[in-house]
């Protein structure tokens, strides 16, 4: 019914909530006010009482009081749009600062679209919980003790008798809470869990399209969609049922408190004004908690919610790092391993070596850790045994300012923002001169398609609007203008056209005499000028020195670049071993 832990973190809204309470309250005693008039004006006309001054005040007061009452609950309900206002933001600066601090990790620990829906659906829900559950939680016992106080100078019976029966409705609502908690709770991990798949199928639906799988993923689908509409209609019976439970106890309550003021009256120790009050009021006693008990089912989903979203806060934070002083930017893995699961290693004891203004290549058969490696030194993914440094310092001890200050990682998954083509460059150097920008367009070869359609040229989100190579060639422009002494290429250049690569590559080796750079890649052709080159194999370092040592090894690596070289030449290709 109360969550300590909502109040205690969010501060900012309790002044509103406290006005609302108070407004509340102001608007009972107004409504009194009003009912004792119409009851002594009922009681005068019913006695004879002719008093003309008496009977206009009266009018006048139960009259005013209707203006005084809409003014009374149009500033409660600002009070709790106030209230419900400040708990949205809060939290949501409080998930966005989380997310920051998480950084480039939080892929390890959460999943985009249950993040997605609990920062938007699952903070709205809050809101009713601040705005409108937790003053009417107040407000609920205030108001009973107040008409309890008001009534008790007429008859003691039936205030007591009214004020008895209120503790009923609370007591309803614990029963069904445990049940309903434990509904909810479900109800919500079944919600998120449909957004996610919701989320991966639109994403994939060109996929799902081709492969016409599309019908098959529909079913599946459907079959979530139908076990999670069961899920909605539990929670919907709990809630109405509770409802009902709620008004037959109010205005069995309201009729009891009728009867015994009635009673009271025909005995004569209540004057007919006094039972007309109790009358009019009675139903009053049960309002505030009949209301609140129809919030409860609302705000029980905000408390559900918030469990998940405080989950999502307590999230560990690995200890940041914090030094800056690099000594150089040579990299060095020692005995590392690493696994995405405690089941499988994706590498075993890697020990490499790259010195400053080197040209290190990595290669390897698909999924044998070549992109797990940069992962690690772009603290992506944490390692767990074995030490990488980074300037004579261990990575996670890098401040991830310095870390993205000193790499530039460039991947074939690089993404394109939506905006323009100047937008997406100048992220990387939001200063960046004209010349310079057209400067790296020169690089990658993308300088007659920027000329063609400007700078200001729209890229639509994940650049959809452009080619694979173009994508691949405005990341990596992207990327050298970023201007980092060490950089890592990531089947960087994968989908551009050969000759263009070529020339890409030739660029990325005049870098050599000024950069460190890490180069992973399939095609082997590519590092045959590396300083060093590293063959990954299940996880493992195989093979390792320059081409022509390589070569001269007759190993892994002569022998993929034999297969590479025929299938090359076989396709038309004119590469060599
Ligand atoms: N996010 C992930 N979660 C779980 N396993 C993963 C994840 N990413 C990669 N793996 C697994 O780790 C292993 C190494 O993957 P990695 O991406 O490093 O391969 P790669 O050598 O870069 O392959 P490719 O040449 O195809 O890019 C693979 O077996 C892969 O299935
Ligand atoms: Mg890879």
């Amino acid at each position: 019914m109360f969550d300590k832990r909502l109040m205690k973190e969010i501060t900012e809204s309790r002044r509103y909530s406290i006005g609302n309470v108070v407004l509340q309250w102001l608007g009972l005693c107004v409504n009194v006010l009003m009912m004792y008039a119409i009851a002594f004006l009922i009681t005068a006309v019913w006695s004879g009482f002719t008093n003309g001054y008496v009977l206009a005040v009266c009018g006048m007061i139960a009259l005013g009081a209707l203006p005084a009452r809409w003014i009374i609950t149009r500033a409660a309900a600002y009070m709790s749009f106030q209230a419900g206002r400040t708990v949205k933001k809060t939290l949501r600066r409080r998930i966005w600062q989380k997310l920051l601090h998480l950084g480039s990790t939080y892929a390890e620990q959460t999943r985009t679209a249950e993040l997605v829906q609990t920062s938007v659906e699952g903070v709205d829900q809050l809101e009713t919980y601040f705005g409108a559950y937790l003053p009417q939680l107040f407000y609920a016992v205030l108001a009973p003790v107040t008409l309890f106080l008001v009534l008790v100078w007429f008859d003691w019976r039936p205030a007591l008798v009214l004020l008895v029966c209120v503790p009923m409705i609370p007591m309803t609502i614990i029963a069904v809470q445990k049940w309903a908690k434990k509904l909810l709770s479900k109800y919500w991990g079944q919600y998120t869990e449909m957004g996610d798949s919701f989320l991966e199928n639109l994403q994939g639906m060109t996929t799902l399209k081709i492969y016409q799988a599309d019908a098959a993923r529909n079913v599946k689908m459907n079959e979530e969609a139908e076990k999670f509409r069961k899920m909605t209609m539990r929670v919907l019976i709990m809630q109405l049922n509770s409802i009902s439970i709620m008004d037959l106890v109010a205005y069995t309550g309201a009729a009891l408190g009728m009867l015994v003021g009635i009673l009271c009256y025909r005995s004569g120790s209540l004057s007919l004004t006094g039972c007309l009050l109790v009358i009019l009021l009675s139903a009053e006693f049960f309002l505030p908690m009949r209301t609140l008990g129809s919030y409860f089912h609302v705000a029980m989903n905000g408390m559900a919610a918030a469990d998940r979203i405080f989950a999502f806060l307590d999230l560990e934070e690995k200890e940041k790092g914090t030094r800056s002083d690099l000594d150089g930017c040579s990299i060095v893995l020692q005995d590392v391993s690493f696994g995405y699961s405690d089941d499988r290693e994706a590498l075993h004891h890697i020990n490499m070596h790259i010195p400053e203004h080197s040209f290190t290549a990595i290669v390897g058969e698909s999924g044998s850790g070549k992109s797990t490696i940069a992962h690690l030194l772009m603290k992506q993914r944490t390692c767990e045994n074995g030490t990488i440094t980074l300037g004579g310092v261990p990575v996670e001890e890098v401040a991830e300012d310095t870390l993205f200050d000193t790499i530039t990682c460039i991947t074939d998954r690089s993404y394109l923002f939506k905006g323009s083509l100047r937008e997406n460059l100048c992220m990387a150097k939001e200063d960046a001169s004209e010349e310079e920008l057209w400067d790296v367009l020169k690089r990658v070869h993308l300088e007659d398609f920027a000329a063609e359609r400007g700078l200001d040229t729209e890229i639509q989100e994940e650049g959809k609007n452009l080619s694979g190579g173009q994508r691949q060639r405005l990341a990596l422009a992207r990327g050298l203008l970023h201007d980092t002494p060490v950089y890592i290429f990531d089947e960087a250049s994968s989908n551009i056209d050969r000759e263009s690569e070529a020339m890409i590559l030739e660029e990325i080796l005049h870098m050599r005499k000024t950069k460190t750079i890490l180069m992973i890649t399939h095609r082997m052709h590519n590092c045959k000028e590396a300083d060093a080159i590293y063959v990954l194999k299940d996880g493992e370092i195989k093979e390792s020195g320059t081409h022509a040592s390589l070569c001269e090894a007759d190993g892994l690596y002569k022998e993929m670049l034999m297969q590479q070289s025929a299938l090359e030449q076989y396709a038309g290709g004119t590469y060599e071993a």
